[in-house]
């Protein structure tokens, strides 16, 4: 879903769609991030793992990074499709794949 979303934001920029619709992209992939990392630290927290706490720093961070791509994006920046698909690979896609799976054997 996150990367469904994060789809709708970059081709809405690449498009040049409003900033109406642009809003939109940005809250349902702010609003499904924030979703699945407040489930996932519920899951963590189920399974009495010892990485709960970073997670959940790490998730701020994550989310941070998401909202300051926004208010780039807000104050003129051209670069939000192509910060987002970086966020992706650099950001998201690692930490899937090891931290959140360091996290649920921790
Ligand atoms: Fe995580």
């Amino acid at each position: 879903m996150i990367f469904d979303a994060a789809n709708v934001f970059v081709e809405a920029v690449k498009s040049g769609k409003e900033d109406a619709i642009l809003d939109q992209a940005f809250e349902l992939l702010i609003n499904y991030t924030n979703t699945h990392f407040t489930d996932e630290e519920a899951y963590y927290e189920s399974i009495g793992s010892s990485l709960l706490a970073t997670q959940k720093v790490e998730h701020e961070h994550l989310l941070g990074e998401l909202r300051e791509m926004w208010y780039e994006k807000r104050h003129g920046s051209e670069d939000a499709g192509t910060d987002l698909d970086h966020w992706m690979e650099r950001r998201l896609v690692p930490h899937i794949i090891e931290e959140d799976t360091r996290a649920q054997k921790a």
